[in-house]
């Protein structure tokens, strides 16, 4: 009896210890789970600058204007108040959607004025070449996808794909808008940078064949916000002029 009467408590000890034990090795799991994702978001982060230094030391306008891409991208898919996920694959997406021009011959990618047919066909391989590049890392595939469709249009006229409407990510769709903006009033070699409010125009000229109209309207709905987000855009003639947009947005075609 004195024997059972000790496995019982010797059972219930174990029982007792092991009841204490599981929720620490699940709070034990649970750290060293997030630990990794901290590593992985350290790894990610060192291979996006990696990636992007190589960019750089290649065409020093590419990495200006990705950084300004990114951040107009932020703001419109804020504004649409997408996922925390969705928003950080963008932020990601946008950093890297040119990285394909490592790619491109250097008398194309620093060519001082318009390219021409055949350049322009080099060109246009750079969102592949950038997917081919991102869709080796696993955890970058879903990035890749959106890198790869960053030059689709809303109307199906864009590259490499032709895709058209909600079949291009969501996405590669706010990307689009912000790159453009971007190209818009940017300088560069070739001519000078057209003034915020030109370029709001024009993203508003193209919304429902070159760009996606409800993202178009998140970009308007941003648009106080643009010089805050991309100061080095903002300079003493070049304030957003978004107050002079008031007719444009009680004549938006589609709201
Ligand atoms: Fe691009």
């Amino acid at each position: 009896m004195a024997s059972v009467s000790m496995t019982t408590m010797e059972n219930a000890e174990l029982t007792a210890e092991r009841n204490s034990f599981a929720p620490n090795l699940i709070n034990r799991a649970q750290l060293f789970s997030e630990v990794d994702e901290d590593l992985k978001e350290i790894r990610i982060k060192e291979l996006i600058e990696t990636i992007l230094t190589l960019l750089d030391a290649r065409d020093p306008y590419t990495l200006d204007h990705s950084l300004r891409v990114t951040q107009i991208a932020a703001l419109i898919a804020r504004d649409m108040k997408l996922n925390p996920v969705q928003i950080k694959n963008i932020i990601t997406a946008a950093y890297m959607h040119d990285i394909g021009k490592v790619g491109i011959p250097d008398r194309v990618l620093n060519k001082a004025g318009r390219l021409d047919k055949e350049e322009r066909r080099f060109m246009q391989e750079h969102p592949r070449i950038g997917y081919n590049v991102l869709v080796k890392l696993p955890f970058l595939k879903s990035i890749a996808d959106i890198v790869l469709s960053h030059h689709e249009r809303w109307d199906g006229m864009g590259y490499p794909n032709g895709m058209q409407g909600t079949e291009i990510p969501l996405e590669s769709r706010i990307i689009a808008v912000a790159d453009a903006f971007d190209a818009i009033t940017s300088d560069r070699p070739y001519r000078k940078g057209q003034s915020i409010e030109y370029g709001i125009d024009e993203i508003y000229r193209h919304s429902g064949d070159q760009f996606d109209p409800q993202v178009v309207d998140h970009f308007l709905n941003s648009c106080n916000q643009l010089p805050a987000a991309i100061d080095i855009l903002v300079s003493e003639n070049n304030s957003c002029a978004f107050a002079g947009h008031n007719d444009l947005m009680h004549s938006r075609r589609l709201l």
